[in-house]
């Protein structure tokens, strides 16, 4: 079966409003209309409403790069998935520096994908081993998807799971195609076991950690890659067209 890939460009906290709105502005004349791919831009929360303005009426979509469980209430800082509604339709979940940054918990991890799905939008939960769990790495994955899947008794089409080693993440040191192919086969067999082949199958799973323009062809080429989720060449229109347009074509 076909899987549409999803590219997603995680800005992390960059750029300021003048660069955010030039880059919306060059990716928007660059890859509106692109087929082969979705796109979801993912930029710091000040600027999703300019991102929704920017690209409204395009093909590109907006994500978010975290969100809080709860729908409402006294959590000063933070914003829930029923405020993304209408401005994102993505949301990352889980992301490596979230949980290893901020100490998120997979338990916070899990109350945040069910508060995206239950807001009707996307969650792209990420997942990786950490350089000292590398030999480990079957364990890591396993628990990080029973944990970040606890209660949910289907995998819904929406949810895309990325992929990302946390010793590839901006450090230039990107797997290997073959070991990023290997590693997402095993998060897909863990997916069929968990819930079942045929949704598993129709799972996205990106790939990230140090994609460039110049090494994306190994991954769209592997058959359980599913797209990218880009970091640091996501702020670099040039660069973050050409991925893009590689998984498009792949
Ligand atoms: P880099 O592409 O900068 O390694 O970041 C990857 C990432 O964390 C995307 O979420």
């Amino acid at each position: 079966m076909a899987r549409l890939p999803v590219v997603g460009g995680n800005w992390k906290m960059n750029t300021n409003r003048a660069e955010a709105r030039a880059l919306l502005s060059a990716l928007r004349a660059d890859l509106d209309g692109l087929t082969g791919t979705q796109v979801a831009i993912c930029p710091p929360a000040p600027w999703l409403g300019d991102a929704a303005d920017m690209l409204a009426g395009s093909t590109l979509d907006v994500g978010a790069q975290d969100v809080h469980w709860e729908a409402k209430g006294a959590f000063t800082g933070a914003y829930s998935a029923p405020m993304l509604a209408g401005v994102a339709s993505w949301v990352i979940v889980g992301h490596s520096e979230r949980r290893h940054v901020f100490g998120e918990t997979s338990e916070q991890t899990n109350a945040k994908l069910r508060a995206v799905l239950a807001a009707g939008l996307r969650p792209i939960l990420a997942v990786g081993e950490r350089r000292e769990e590398t030999d480990r790495v079957s364990d890591i994955l396993h628990t990080q998807l029973t944990e970040g899947f606890a209660g949910l008794d289907r995998l819904p089409a929406e949810v895309v799971i990325a992929y990302e080693p946390v010793w590839a993440i901006g450090t230039g040191l990107a797997a290997t195609p073959e070991d990023a192919q290997a590693r997402c086969a095993l998060i897909r067999s863990m997916l069929a076991e968990r819930f079942d082949a045929p949704s598993a199958e129709a799972c996205r799973i990106q790939y990230g950690g140090s994609v460039t323009a110049q090494n994306i062809d190994g991954y769209a080429k592997q058959p359980d890659i599913d797209g990218a989720l880009v970091g640091g060449a996501s702020l670099d229109a040039v660069a973050f067209g050409a991925i893009c347009r590689a998984v498009a074509a792949a």
